[in-house]
């Protein structure tokens, strides 16, 4: 207790505190964008290839084109004119959880807004240290057309959302895999317009991801042996999530991040194999796994 009590007077003095993790905002902002959070999976000009341009790091582009909407990933780096050089770091906060750009206008998908809006104040604002400190990129990004309604907004204002506590792996392995990774938005099914039924099929699966790839429809990550990961090895399930494997070996199909998720830490990875293992087992099948471009 004593040797405690030195140390921390020791680390006190060089101001850092000692109870919250001693990662500066810009160093938790770069390793939640470079793994679990992974903005850069869309936001990065190459996301659809699965080759991210790096030199121009955050400055969008990639395009969503189907029925309900067409879509361009904006231009997130700090350039005043294309980019979000003249936001405040609250806008840009307003915009990831609620939604909401500073004019009042409602972002659409596929940007996943509800998970976010569980997202700590802390790392939110990590993730905006992060977004400052790019290099400003000029890229004006074309505007987007919504043939379907967009919500009036996502909810109510998020207010402050605390830190989850580090030390319960379940519930912090629930945050990673909800509000920062958004596993839980691919891999839930829709029961009606923008509602996924979290309620009662959380992690079954069943969600088709469009893209320049085709169609790929989620598979079931619940614990149930038949149709879910119940038999997976917890190395298989890391192995599908860090190098984009299936249990067999062969390659997935995207959109999923395993380019970022490889740099998940040991410990979060844990968490959040635990909390998939936690999860209801759900029986379900996926029908399909791939429709083709035009398919
Ligand atoms: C699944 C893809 C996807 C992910 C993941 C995603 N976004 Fe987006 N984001 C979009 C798209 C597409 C739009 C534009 C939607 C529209 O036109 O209404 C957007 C809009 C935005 C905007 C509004 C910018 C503007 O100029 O209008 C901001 C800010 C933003 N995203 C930040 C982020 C951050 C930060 C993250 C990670 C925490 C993130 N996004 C994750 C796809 C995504
Ligand atoms: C952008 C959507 C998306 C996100 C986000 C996402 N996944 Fe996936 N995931 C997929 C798709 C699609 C596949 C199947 C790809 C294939 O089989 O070709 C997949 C496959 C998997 C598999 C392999 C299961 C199987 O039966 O093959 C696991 C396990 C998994 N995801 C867990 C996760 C976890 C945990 C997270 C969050 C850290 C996550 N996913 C985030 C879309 C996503």
């Amino acid at each position: 207790m004593r040797r405690r009590f030195a140390a921390f007077c020791a680390l006190a003095a060089l101001s850092i505190p000692a109870a919250a993790p001693a990662e500066t905002l810009l160093e938790r902002g770069a390793y939640l964008m470079r793994s679990i959070v992974a903005c850069g999976n869309c936001h990065n000009p190459g996301a659809h290839e699965g080759r991210p341009d790096l030199s121009r790091e955050m400055a969008g582009g990639s395009k969503w084109d189907g029925k309900p909407f067409t879509t361009y990933a904006p231009n997130l780096t700090p350039d005043p004119g294309t980019g979000l050089g003249k936001w405040t770091d609250m806008q840009i906060v307003a915009a990831i959880r609620e939604g909401r750009r500073p004019d009042g206008s409602i972002i659409g998908p596929p940007m996943p807004v509800e998970l976010y809006r569980g997202m700590s104040d802390r790392d939110a604002h990590a993730i905006v240290a992060y977004l400052r400190n790019l290099k400003p990129v000029r890229s004006q990004v074309p505007k987007a057309a919504y043939r379907i309604p967009l919500p009036e907004s996502y909810g109510p204002p998020v207010g402050s959302v605390p830190e989850p506590p580090r030390g319960d792996r379940l519930r912090y392995g629930a945050y990673l895999a909800g509000p920062l990774g958004h596993c839980t938005e691919c891999h839930t099914p829709v029961i009606a317009p923008g509602r996924r039924d979290f309620a009662s099929q959380l992690g079954a699966g069943g969600f088709p991801l469009h893209g320049p790839w085709g169609t790929v429809i989620s598979p079931n990550i619940t614990p149930d042996k038949q149709t879910g990961i119940g038999e997976w090895t917890d190395a298989e399930v890391k192995r599908a999530l860090t190098q984009g494997l299936r249990r067999d070996g062969d390659k997935m199909y995207p959109p999923m991040a395993y380019h970022y998720y490889r740099n998940i830490a040991a410990g979060d990875l844990d968490a959040i194999v635990g909390y998939l293992r936690s999860l209801k087992p759900i029986r379900r099948d996926r029908e399909r796994r791939f429709i083709p471009p035009g398919g």
